[in-house]
């Protein structure tokens, strides 16, 4: 319940021990002016720090400011532990450039080669407006209360600057980002997050994770990419799926998670063993194969998705999915030669779709005194 560090060498949020619960949002920048944008991520910053110390924003909070003039905070994490809240913060492609090109804040040769517009996957059926979005910002927390107080604010302080675009609730962690931390399920009742990269795992994290000095840009040194696809499942569809069907699609048990051939969750995957029919008992089409660093130039990803079920869609079924939210140093490595991968034949396509779609520059920690994305000004 205690509260997460927000300054240091990297943005909190991202190997933190993945938090119960999400609140995610994009931001369309409406302000025209560098200075006003400047100020805006100024103001974020300060109420970033007071929020994930477990403390009202502003100078009076939420209920000790004069009578005439609206609270300063909003009021509904008062009397609530920080419950581990982060708030994690990424820069779209469009926050550089706007559709026709042009420099909006000065910072178009800032903008990082690594930060390309993601292309089209087969299957994808995009959601302009569950998509894109100048600046997303992640809070996650063991308290829903808390992680929606967190954007309610920023969203506020950002009034007449920038503008909600979409906004994601998740209900339930699907990863886990520490050795300490139990393996949770998805929706498809599977545990997820086995083979997740792992906060102990440091030397991977340089490798996988964290841009580097001769990755550059200089201010995304110390940060990560972030993709985030909403992944709409036709759960319905799936639960008339016999369970020997639903392993074979995943590659694991779905009792222990170990993969298939094998007992345990974390025991090594035998891509080679095979059944008495010679068939792959890891099916060469299943999830864990194709999504396996063996078969993807060693490329791996830090995930840390959610679980969301948005009511129904009017049609008798659930508006549920998985709202998959992955770290990595460079996305042309790791997620787009991952997800090519996985659009052209996983057996799991027939149970999903991808309706909405991210992709940002966070940047590396905020040291106190500095501000997020200062060294992009
Ligand atoms: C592994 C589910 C989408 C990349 C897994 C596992 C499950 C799973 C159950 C096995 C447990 C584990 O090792 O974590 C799902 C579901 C998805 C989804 C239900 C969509 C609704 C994606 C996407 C990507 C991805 C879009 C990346 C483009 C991976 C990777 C692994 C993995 C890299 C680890 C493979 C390994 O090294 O063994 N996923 N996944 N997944 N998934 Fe997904």
């Amino acid at each position: 319940t205690g509260p997460v560090e927000f300054h240091g060498p990297h943005q909190a949020g991202i190997v933190t021990p993945a938090q119960d619960r999400l609140h995610f949002a994009t931001f369309d920048v409406t302000a025209t002016k560098r200075d006003d944008v400047i100020a805006l991520l100024k103001e974020w910053t300060a109420a970033a720090a007071l929020m994930t110390a477990g403390r009202d924003i502003g100078q009076y909070g939420a209920v000790n400011g004069p009578g005439e003039a609206p609270p300063e905070d909003t009021g509904e994490a008062v009397g609530l532990p920080p419950a581990r809240l982060t708030i994690t913060i990424g820069f779209g492609p469009s926050f550089f450039v706007d559709a026709s090109g042009n420099d909006r804040f000065g910072i178009k040769a800032k903008r990082p080669a690594a930060l390309v517009d993601l292309p089209h996957f087969i299957g994808d059926n995009l959601d302009a407006n569950r998509s894109g979005g100048d600046i997303a910002v992640q809070a996650c927390s063991d308290d829903p209360q808390v992680a929606v107080h967190a954007i309610r604010n920023l969203a506020r302080i950002g009034f007449g600057r920038a503008a909600v675009r979409y906004s994601q609730l998740g209900f339930g962690r699907t990863s886990s980002t520490s050795r300490a931390q139990s393996t949770p399920r998805n929706l498809f009742g599977f545990k997820d997050g086995t083979n997740n990269l792992k906060l102990e795992d440091t030397d991977k994290l340089e490798q996988q994770l964290w841009v580097q000095p001769e990755d550059g840009p200089d201010w995304m040194v110390g940060g990560s990419y972030l993709v985030s696809r909403r992944i709409r499942m036709t759960i319905e569809i799936w639960d008339r799926t016999s369970l020997g069907e639903q392993e074979k699609i995943i590659g694991r048990g779905k009792g222990t998670g170990a993969p298939l051939g094998k007992a345990d969750e974390f025991d090594t995957i035998d891509f080679g063993a095979k059944n008495s029919d010679g068939s792959f008992k890891v099916a060469a089409h299943s999830h864990v194969r194709l999504a396996h660093p063996q078969f993807n130039k060693g490329a791996e990803l830090l995930r840390r998705g959610y679980n969301f079920v948005d009511g129904s869609d009017g049609l008798g079924r659930l508006d549920a999915g998985l709202f998959f939210l992955a770290y990595q140093r460079d996305p042309r490595k790791q997620f787009i030669p991952i997800q090519q991968q996985l659009s052209r034949s996983d057996t799991m396509n027939e149970y999903i779709r991808h309706v909405g779609s991210g992709v940002f520059a966070c940047p590396g920690g905020v040291t106190p005194g500095s501000y997020w994305g200062e060294k992009l000004f």
